[in-house]
């Protein structure tokens, strides 16, 4: 069995964010890249839908900019946003020298000389989605993957799951990470640590996301000091598929950007009565109208429909959605598809700056991870992988200009006080009574009662996982259902912070939206003394009141 000691940067998490990290750091950099699962086990490898850039003459930046905002109902951090989508058209220069293939226009002469094809989604004025057919995240993940494991100076670590990391002088140094095939850990030293491990959104029950999604890099920043924001914000996507043997999936938004309807079960459409943008309207909107006509109806679903679209073009612009489907007995060109809201994208997440540094030295946190501030109180569709790619390039270059020597030997990992156990059940039971829970009481509209409910049955459940994990040998399992646990409360926490609703977080009891937008900020016990100690700066993402 190798040892894998020592890197110049290590980078927990192999998707859009820590993939095109790594590959732009420089070349003398050692670094390893970790995945708790295969190389695309992440969110990454299952976007549909695109990545937003302006690219086309009759848009603008500003128009972005102003998009986004009114997406994030007035939270959004004006600056994160205008520098992310600044940098959109050479992060899609990037991505093509890379080998991304993204759809071209078929409608002009020279195959070379093509424009992008841009679809549409919600909130966007323009067209400005740039993709693959509906399987962009496996068009990126697959180049980048490819890229990564023919770089020189990367080691690629897969079914190496981060536990904790170690701090040394107020700085990070390095993290606990265990190997899940031979179940042991290793402590791995670095000059600077990124985590970039997706979202948390397998905290509810129904979810578009792939198993992995426990918020693990949101637990592990918490846990080493450094602070969280706007967790409250849960994106719900309106159209999952709603069907027995469907587990996560999902049915791109770029349905409704090329006309798709929602309807109800006898064919009424309903969107224009919540909102004049219909259902192009933002994701808290769509997402909110349904779940209200499931109730009003007592429905289990609703429908989008798409049928008076031509059959070859449904099944050029979505093969993915098509085939699916067509296993499971629905023909989308002759059928409405089934779908109801399911849990998506976590819009808060650890606070960082324009780098993504934290608070930690020596820790970068992007991606889904991050609060950036781009997102605000509701993220605009396919911005996220914007983000992911925006944050990765400018973590490298901070990385590269402003990396400190190597460490001294780290501690190894102490297990000498845990045994194996013999009640995994109770691993299993947790996860399923946390994740029900979560989507019975901390859903799309919530109130302060459900929500205290919820504080207290989850703070129960973290005494009874905490016990667990102090008295027995780590496994994977039990990490994420401890980085979830927590999470889940710091989401709660959040919500009960916020006295309005506003975006994403729907509370009847504040139903009116607050004139001044302000963030929600968590910081861990014991974190303000530990930046004293370090006279760290902090980052530039404060609160707004
Ligand atoms: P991920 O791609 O989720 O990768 C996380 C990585 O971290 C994985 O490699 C995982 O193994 C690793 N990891 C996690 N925990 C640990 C640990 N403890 N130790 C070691 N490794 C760990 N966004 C868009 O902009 N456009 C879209 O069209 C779009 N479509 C989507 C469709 C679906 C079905 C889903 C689920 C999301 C979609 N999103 C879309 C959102 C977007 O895909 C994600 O936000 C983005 O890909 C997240 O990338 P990431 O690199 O931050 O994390
Ligand atoms: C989708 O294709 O609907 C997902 C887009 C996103 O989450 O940004």
């Amino acid at each position: 069995m190798t040892q894998h000691t020592g890197f110049d940067v290590l980078i927990i998490g192999s998707g859009a964010a820590g993939l095109s990290l790594a590959l732009q750091l420089p070349e003398h950099f050692s670094c390893a890249v970790l995945s708790k699962g295969d190389l695309a086990s992440g969110s990454t490898f299952w976007a549909q839908g695109g990545m937003a850039a302006v690219l086309h003459d009759r848009d603008s930046i500003d128009a972005h900019v102003a998009d986004t905002l009114r997406a994030g109902a007035g939270l959004c951090h004006e600056p994160a946003v205008r520098f992310t989508v600044s940098q959109s058209r050479s992060v899609v220069d990037w991505l093509v020298a890379q080998g991304v293939d993204f759809d071209r226009r078929d409608d002009l002469p020279d195959p070379e000389f093509r424009e992008f094809h841009l679809t549409m989604e919600g909130g966007h004025s323009h067209r400005r989605i740039l993709h693959a057919a509906d399987r962009t995240g496996r068009a990126i993940a697959e180049v980048l993957s490819e890229r990564a494991k023919t770089a020189p100076n990367l080691t690629l670590l897969t079914n190496y799951c981060a536990v904790d990391l170690i701090r040394h002088g107020g700085r990070c140094v390095g993290a606990y990470v265990l190997d899940t095939k031979h179940q042991r850990v290793e402590a791995m030293s670095a000059r600077a640590v990124v985590l970039a491990t997706g979202g948390a959104s397998k905290a509810y029950l129904y979810t578009s996301n792939p198993d992995g999604a426990s918020g693990d890099g949101i637990a592990i920043a918490w846990r080493a000091g450094c602070r969280v924001a706007n967790l409250e914000f849960n994106q719900f996507h309106p159209t999952c598929l709603y069907h027995p043997q469907a587990k996560s999936f999902l049915v791109t938004e770029a349905l409704r950007g090329e006309g798709a309807h929602l309807i109800l079960p006898d064919g009424e459409r309903f969107m224009q009565c919540f909102d004049e943008r219909g259902e192009l309207a933002p994701r808290d909107v769509v997402a909110r109208a349904i779940d209200s006509e499931m109730k009003r109806l007592g429905l289990e679903c609703v429908y989008l429909d798409i049928r008076h679209r031509p059959a070859d073009f449904i099944r050029q612009h979505f093969p993915t959605v098509y085939s699916r489907c067509l296993e499971l007995g629905i023909d989308i060109t002759r059928q409405p598809i089934p779908v109801v809201p399911a849990a998506h994208y976590t819009c808060g997440g650890v606070v960082v700056d324009q780098h993504g540094a934290t608070d930690l030295p020596g820790l970068y946190v992007i991606g889904e991870t991050a609060c950036t501030g781009l997102h605000g109180a509701n993220r605009m569709a396919s911005n996220s992988l914007l983000e992911c790619f925006v944050y990765a390039a400018s973590a490298a270059k901070h990385i590269a200009a402003t990396c400190p020597e190597p460490s001294s030997p780290l501690p190894p990992w102490d297990d000498s006080q845990v045994r194996s156990s013999d009640e995994d059940v109770v691993i299993k039971h947790n996860w399923l009574a946390l994740r029900r829970l979560m989507w019975d009481y901390v859903g799309i509209v919530r109130t302060d009662r459900r929500l205290q409910y919820a504080r207290d049955a989850v703070a129960l459940m973290l005494d009874e996982i905490d016990d667990y994990y102090s008295r027995f040998t780590i496994t994977r399992p039990l990490l994420e259902l401890r980085n979830l646990g927590l999470v889940a409360s710091l989401m709660i926490d959040c919500a009960l912070k916020r006295r309005e609703s506003r975006g994403l977080h729907y509370n009847q009891d504040h139903p009116d939206t607050l004139i001044h937008a302000h963030n929600t900020l968590l910081t861990p016990p014991g974190a303000s003394q530990h930046r004293l100690e370090t006279g760290d700066r902090l980052p530039a993402y404060t609160d707004v009141t």
